[in-house]
């Protein structure tokens, strides 16, 4: 077979609406059997770089690199010299020499690109400050398990709520308009998306038969939503600012009150950590429509699903997808 064209994930459109669908629905074999593939047996390593603190990413990349039979070898940017400064570049091109792929989370969205230029193995976006696409794979897979399947997201109204500016809101736009869904995002004057995410949402949408509605009316995001998401309103670094940066978010905190202009059988997802009594009250997030453990489960499934992906082994060849 043909060496397979080597593909990346630095952003949620790069998948496009067929490619995200083959993902998701390997996701959902994956959670039916955790052992469904084994593309990195050998074991493969798979480098797994930090330079921001995490639980899920880390735990569901460092499982499931090895439940894929591979080996995950954890950096933290204290422990690698990436954190003392070696440049992007000669990183890439040394870790390209071991390891069958890296996983990144990082600030600059620049960095992964950059890595993703010096590598031949895929690079995977692990976070970075403008996208998250790794978490929207798990919260479209969790959509999909709750809501008629793959085949359905396309009929899904989601409603993100809250600091629309931040990486949960560019990836839920591209990601969302991949889909062909209705994307709404609301958040306060100050704290809405850049021009050129929305207009690469637009554009995508119109090839989808998606939509993509921006705005600063919580309600009008919510009413008749089928996915409500929210994150936290204070990102990684800012947690001091506290106090202040949370005042323009108040009128989109997601309560019973907001929850109740959804629609009736909608559901909850947050990326966690969550920040109960604040971005969302604990009526919602430990409520009956909350699917959030769910959601955090479906990263090892959707992050195993997108590495088999992009080794190649599930495609072109329909085996693996059977
Ligand atoms: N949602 C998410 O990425 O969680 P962590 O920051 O714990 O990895």
């Amino acid at each position: 077979m043909a060496t397979p064209e080597l593909r990346h994930m630095l952003r949620d459109d790069d998948l496009n609406h067929d490619e995200q669908k083959q993902v998701l629905e390997l996701a959902i074999k994956f959670r039916a059997n955790r052992f469904y593939k084994q593309p990195f047996a050998g074991p493969q390593a798979v480098a797994v770089l930090f330079d921001k603190p995490s639980t899920r990413t880390r735990s569901s990349f460092s499982i499931g690199v090895a439940e894929l039979g591979g080996y995950p070898l954890v950096i933290d940017k204290s422990g690698s010299q990436l954190g003392r400064g070696e440049p992007v570049a000669d990183t890439a091109r040394v870790l390209d020499r071991m390891a069958y792929g890296v996983v990144w989370r990082t600030f600059g969205q620049d960095r992964v690109e950059e890595m993703a230029k010096y590598s031949t193995h895929p690079v995977v976006n692990a976070l970075t400050d403008d996208f998250h696409p790794c978490q929207i794979l798990a919260d479209f897979q969790t959509i999909a398990e709750h809501r008629g399947g793959v085949d359905n997201l396309h009929n899904q109204t989601i409603a993100y709520l809250g600091d629309a500016a931040n990486n949960m809101a560019n990836s839920y736009l591209l990601g969302g308009a991949v889909a062909g869904m209705d994307v709404r995002v609301a958040g306060p004057q100050g704290f809405l998306p850049r021009p050129d995410i929305v207009e690469d949402a637009k554009r995508i949408a119109a090839e989808t038969g998606g939509s993509i509605t921006v705005t600063t009316d919580a309600k009008a995001a919510a009413d008749g939503a089928d996915c409500v998401f929210t994150d936290t309103w204070v990102s990684m670094g800012e947690e001091a600012e506290y106090a202040i940066r949370s005042k323009p978010f108040w009128d989109y905190q997601v309560n019973d009150e907001l929850m109740a202009l959804a629609k009736p059988d909608a559901i909850f997802q947050h990326c966690l950590p969550a920040y109960r009594g604040k971005e969302v009250t604990s009526s919602v997030i430990d409520g009956p429509q909350s699917v959030v453990w769910d959601e955090a489960e479906n990263r090892l499934h959707a992050q195993k699903a997108l590495l088999t992906w992009l080794t190649g082994k599930a495609r072109g060849d329909d085996s693996l997808l059977a």
